[in-house]
């Protein structure tokens, strides 16, 4: 069934947050991975525990203290390498199927947008950066609203925007807590789960399971 908007969350479904990591593997040696997945996991805590107590910091902020935990949990990573991470960190890969999917959403006459915790900056260059600006319609940002996802109201930055009812809104997350809150709120959720996880949240199911991005729509 079409949808009137595909909306996609950022970081993890559109841009591989491991990339940054990946681009300095050599220079980090063993201790790569476990550093990305620190960063990762670190970020996103930051982001649950700051919204709960509604001391919100951006999303870029709280990238880089995540990092300087991680660096300090992996001391075998140079910190000297600190900069040159960030630097990664905002301009992203996105996955390899990503434009094509998003082009086909748009010439089949649907909005395509982002909605992410991540900062209006670091939003606009990850976009740029992969060339997608002409095929995003919208990015909205929870630095409007100073809180981050899972919190409802992030969710209906887009319905308000759009004048839509939530489940004219198909929104795909490689985040299953994402998604969790996503189909809370009302939304058709489709789970991009590149990760091969095993289903959790199971009282908030997706609509739809897909390896990547292709079969969205
Ligand atoms: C986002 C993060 C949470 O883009 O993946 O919202």
């Amino acid at each position: 069934m079409a949808h009137a908007a595909y909306v996609f969350d950022a970081y993890g479904t559109l841009f591989d947050v491991h990339a940054a990591v990946r681009r300095h593997a050599d220079a980090i040696g063993p201790g790569g991975q476990q550093l990305s997945d620190i960063w990762r996991a670190k970020q996103l805590e930051y982001s649950w525990t700051r919204a709960l107590m509604r001391e919100w910091k951006d999303f870029w902020t709280l990238t880089e203290e995540a990092l300087d935990h991680a660096l300090e949990r992996v001391p075998s990573a140079d910190k000297s390498l600190r900069a040159d991470l960030l630097d990664a960190y905002f301009k992203l890969d996105c996955y390899p199927e990503v434009p094509a999917v998003l082009k086909s959403l748009k010439a089949g006459g649907a909005r395509v947008a982002i909605l992410s915790n991540g900062s209006v900056a670091m939003l606009d260059s990850a976009v740029r950066n992969a060339a997608l600006d002409m095929v995003i319609d919208d990015v909205f940002s929870v630095d409007a609203l100073r809180t981050f996802k899972t919190d409802p109201a992030v969710y209906d930055m887009v319905t308000t925007a759009y004048r839509l009812y939530p489940d004219a809104v198909s929104f795909q997350s490689s985040n299953r807590w994402d998604v969790a809150g996503a189909k809370k709120f009302g939304f058709r959720t489709v789970w991009i789960n590149r990760a091969g996880m095993p289903d959790e949240y199971r009282d908030l199911s997706p609509s739809l399971i897909l390896p990547d991005l292709n079969g969205v729509g």
